[in-house]
């Protein structure tokens, strides 16, 4: 019996320089993901709050809460870049931590519209360049406690949850049209966010990771621009824990 003929190698646009955009991008994670491109000589433009973009890359202002601010934002970064952006990395987050019976409904909301409803209205907006380029790669940063679950952060989990059905959903979509969606989920990242963890909460956190320590932002950036790249093309809807084991089986 002869071998069926192999698929033809889809042409792939992603060895070239790609056009990013990283939400949150002045600081964390996303800084270390937006510094990665850019050392592989992608052309690299962060979203911010407030202040300066950090040394050595372009910024936009960007209110992931907002649907004007965010479609502005990708205006400005795609004048930047000269061209519709190619990937994007949602990874604007926020945390607002508290037990269940004595959540308010603004931290609740708060969480969500910006962790999961960003993301979607960043994806939204960004899915027009890529329709029209039949090629894409939607990079959404979540979290081992999305799939793990934890006390204290329903909003949070909910949240980065929500992300693993908006890209697979995506993916279900626009995977015709040469689009790529996937969930990164680190566990704990050394980064602002877990500084402010006390120390007894982070000794106990760390007994449980088989890794034995945190994870350093540059190991999630390494992950998110392999999704990115050529390697990639065939993994879409996937969940890609970078978190030293603590999730494992979800
Ligand atoms: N650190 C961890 O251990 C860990 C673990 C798993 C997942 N994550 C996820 O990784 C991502 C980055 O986390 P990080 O630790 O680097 O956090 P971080 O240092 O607190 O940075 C968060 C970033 O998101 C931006 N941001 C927050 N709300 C925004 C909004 N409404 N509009 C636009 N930008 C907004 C912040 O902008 P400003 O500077 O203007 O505030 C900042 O750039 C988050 O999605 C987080 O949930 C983190």
């Amino acid at each position: 019996m002869t071998a069926p003929a192999p698929t033809p190698e889809p042409a792939d646009s992603s060895a070239q320089p790609q056009a990013v955009l990283v939400t949150g991008g002045n600081r964390g994670i996303g800084l270390a993901i937006a510094r990665a491109f850019a050392e592989d000589g992608h052309d690299v433009v962060v979203t911010h709050r407030s202040g300066e973009p950090p040394e050595g890359l372009r910024g936009v202002r960007c209110e992931v809460t907002d649907s004007e601010s965010v479609d502005a934002a990708f205006t400005e970064a795609e004048q930047l870049l000269g061209r519709p952006v190619q990937v994007l990395v949602a990874n604007a987050g926020i945390t607002r931590d508290g037990l269940l019976m004595r959540m308010s409904d603004e931290d609740f909301e708060a969480v969500v519209d910006t962790n999961l409803a960003g993301a979607f209205r960043c994806a939204r907006r960004a899915v027009k360049g890529m329709i029209r380029a039949r090629a894409g790669r939607i990079i959404l940063v979540s979290s081992v406690v999305g799939l793990l679950g934890s006390a204290g952060q329903t909003n949070y989990a909910a949240s980065k949850a929500g992300l693993v059905g908006l890209a697979r959903s995506i993916t279900r979509e626009l995977g015709g049209r040469g689009i790529t969606a996937n969930v990164v989920a680190p566990g704990f990242v050394r980064t602002e966010m877990t500084d402010e963890l006390s120390e007894d909460l982070q000794k106990t956190y760390l007994s449980q990771i088989p890794a034995g320590r945190f994870a350093t932002p540059e190991e999630v950036a390494r992950v998110v621009r392999f999704l990115a790249g050529p390697e990639a093309a065939y993994i879409s809807g996937a969940v890609i824990p970078v978190d030293g084991g603590l999730g494992m089986g979800h």
